[in-house]
């Protein structure tokens, strides 16, 4: 074909399916041609490099509010700058409904937030804190038909859970208008149990949130939501699933036929609870502060046979930063309990590295199982496919260009997030991502974001998981 904008040349090119030696021939920000010896307008040498589907986070956290005045560190130009140096091209934040708000004019206010400032493409989930007549009867399903067809659910924190009437009305709408309802699966009173018993003992130190957030009051409200879920009828999507109790809940659901879908995170798989020491049982165990917590070796090792078999369809950061500062994590009231410190840690630029180098590097899974994780899976599942997740002819020119042998540690000094640390600090990663590509476009290269905002928001159809 002629008339080509861009080649990228001499790659080796990576789906969930195969790998192959071709050159990709770009037009209008799309995937013209594959196939040899392309020529184009622009040449982009790709000799000893991967060339994967930009990587789709389906779960990061920007510019959320919180409800005790602390301050989520990365917005949307950061957080996709971040994101864009990581080697994706897409990612899903949340748009938080505060309680009492119409889901429409949080919508809103969320498309206000990025509108010109995304480095990659984003879409958003939505957060139902208050599942009123009006957002259930109208607003959602509204919000549905525009193209928001994910939301998130909890069972757990004070400004957010939902009890098990209202998780269920929200499952009625989402069969009804085939929307994919994402569930955050802890027990809330077991928490709530714990907390107040380690208090009382005087175990207030950041280690004992994994205490009180123990992997049995997961395991509970995974068995709980699955089972909701299965008297609707409705496919889910378990988030950040930590361990190996909580996934044995969702293969016992498979099992049995029912439409369960699981995520899981890099800080299941290269962190444990006793991150959370900190130094010596101090504050420092505050930066791995997230729900559910990471958990012991065990749990690693049922998760990386998980990602393995299939259990887990996709791999997201969960990337919810807070810096380690009085504007964060270190508050007054953090320091006195456990239960103060912001849950979430940050991700997004580590996310496909430490898969890569952990996984792929490490021989734990395939390529294939990679891409499928960390592009494909998330495009169909959230209703992207097939214009996001794949390098097919017709599909966004979205590429992350890889160097498998490029070895080099984590150093906060060298990432691009707007938080003040990250909880991988100094860990050795072989495998990096020098080049992202977002419609054709360079946003990234060699570990720094190029170029202005280019990324929009993207209108999504319905969840594979309804076919
Ligand atoms: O600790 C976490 N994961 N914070 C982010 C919010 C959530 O539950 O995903
Ligand atoms: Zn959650
Ligand atoms: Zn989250």
């Amino acid at each position: 074909m002629s008339g080509l904008d861009l080649v990228i040349a001499g790659g080796t090119v990576v789906t969930a399916a195969d790998s192959y030696a071709a050159d990709i021939g770009i037009k209008n920000g799309r995937i013209a041609q594959i196939g040899h010896e392309l020529s184009g307008a622009e040449r982009i040498d790709a000799t000893g490099l991967l060339v994967l589907p930009g990587g789709i986070d389906a779960h990061v956290h920007l510019d959320q509010p919180t409800s005790d005045g602390t301050t989520m560190a990365d917005g949307f130009v950061s957080g996709t700058r971040s994101a864009a140096a990581g080697g994706n091209t897409t990612v899903l934040p949340f748009a938080l409904q505060i309680r009492g708000q119409s889901l429409r004019a949080c919508v809103e206010e969320y498309h206000q937030k990025a509108e010109g400032h995304c480095h990659t493409d984003v879409s958003f989930h939505l957060i139902v804190t208050d599942p009123t007549p009006q957002v259930l009867g109208q607003e959602l399903p509204a919000l549905v038909r525009d193209g928001y067809t994910s939301f998130k659910v909890f069972m757990t924190y004070d400004d957010l859970v939902l009890n098990d009437a209202q998780i269920l009305d929200v499952f009625e709408v989402a069969r009804r208008e085939r929307a994919l309802v994402m569930v955050h699966a802890e027990g809330h009173d077991a928490i709530r149990h714990l907390t107040r018993r380690l208090e009382a003992e005087g175990h207030t130190a950041p280690y004992y949130h994994g205490q009180a957030h123990a992997q049995i009051a997961e395991r509970e409200a995974t068995h709980r939501a699955i089972s909701h879920a299965q008297l609707i009828d409705v496919p889910v999507v378990i988030v950040h699933v930590s361990g190996r109790d909580p996934m044995e809940q969702i293969q016992w659901a498979r099992a049995r036929g029912m439409k369960v879908h699981a995520e899981t995170c890099p800080q299941y798989i290269a962190l444990t609870a006793d991150d959370l020491r900190g130094l010596n049982m101090d504050f420092d165990g505050a930066k791995y502060v997230c729900s559910p917590p990471p958990r012991d070796a065990d749990s690693q090792a049922a998760i990386w046979q998980g990602l393995r078999d299939g259990t887990f369809d996709i791999f997201s950061s969960d990337h919810c930063p807070f810096r380690i500062d009085g504007t964060g994590k270190d508050t007054p009231s953090a320091r006195s309990s456990f239960k103060y410190v912001p849950n979430g840690i940050p991700g997004v630029e580590t996310r496909l590295p430490i898969l890569f180098s952990e996984g792929v590097g490490k021989g734990r899974i395939s390529l294939q199982r990679f891409v499928a994780l960390t592009a494909t899976n998330p495009a169909r599942l959230y209703g992207l496919y097939p214009q996001k997740g794949s390098i097919a002819i017709g599909a966004d020119a979205d590429l992350a260009l890889w160097d498998p042998t490029l070895t080099r540690p984590i150093r906060q000094a060298q990432l691009n997030h707007n938080c003040d640390y990250t909880p991988y600090e100094g860990m050795e990663i072989t495998g990096w991502p020098v080049r992202t590509l977002l419609r054709g476009l360079t946003i990234a290269q060699d570990g720094a974001p190029v170029g202005d905002p280019t990324g929009g928001h993207l209108s999504r159809g319905t969840s594979g998981a309804f076919v």
